[in-house]
């Protein structure tokens, strides 16, 4: 019976907590909601420095693994599975509908079905002032520099110098922000 009682309270929680987090991360941008979000964040995220602007709807996968600076915002739309690790350092926007991805299936060997090959998990670290412009895809394993630009509909993966301007799929380096200020072309 006593059993039972756990394993019933166990459910209740985890749909409990499922449903405050769905009403909180999807939920239209209204005062009340606005004010759980800021109460979810500040305690479900490893925040450092304040507490960063979350917008609704957003979609976040483990979110005790995302580390986002206070100073960062994430716009509507955008997906993070921070199942293997998600930094987003200060200043830096996550535009909407941008994905940030940490895992993969593997499928290394032929003779088995890749769906039960398992995955594998890369963490993803995106700097400070960093612009991640609207629907840009970060692949597992991908470091984004300090001051980078990543253009629109980009398709991010490795590692990206800092001050690198990126664009396309896969994302080239299409310029410099530090070339830019000193007025040369790219
Ligand atoms: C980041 C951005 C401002 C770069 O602009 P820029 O430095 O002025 O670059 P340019 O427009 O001069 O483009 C340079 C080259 O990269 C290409 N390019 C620029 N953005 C691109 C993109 N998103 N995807 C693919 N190629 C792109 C251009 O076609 C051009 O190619 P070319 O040299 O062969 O002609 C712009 O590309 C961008 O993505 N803006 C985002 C818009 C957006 O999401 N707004 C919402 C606000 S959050």
């Amino acid at each position: 019976m006593m059993r039972m009682l756990r394993a019933f309270r166990s459910v209740l929680i985890s749909d409990l907590s499922m449903v405050l987090e769905y009403l909180t991360f999807r939920s239209p941008e209204l005062w009340l909601f606005g004010v759980c979000r800021r109460f979810l964040v500040k305690h479900r995220f490893n925040n450092f420095g304040g507490i960063p602007k979350i917008e609704s709807p957003v979609r976040i996968y483990a979110p005790e693994r995302l580390k986002v600076s206070g100073f960062a915002i994430i716009a509507k739309d955008v997906l993070i599975d921070a199942e293997g690790g998600v930094t987003i350092g200060h200043n830096t926007g996550i535009a909407s509908g941008t994905k940030i991805r940490t895992q993969a299936h593997v499928f290394s060997c032929p003779d088995v079905p890749w769906l039960h090959q398992g995955h594998r998990i890369k963490p993803v670290v995106i700097g400070n002032d960093v612009w991640v412009a609207n629907n840009c895809f970060i692949l597992p394993g991908t470091v984004i520099g300090d001051h980078c630009v990543i253009s629109s509909c980009s398709v991010v993966s490795g590692l990206i110098p800092p001050y690198s301007i990126m664009a396309g799929n896969p994302a080239r380096r299409i310029g410099s922000r530090q070339t830019n200020r000193e007025g040369e072309n790219n």
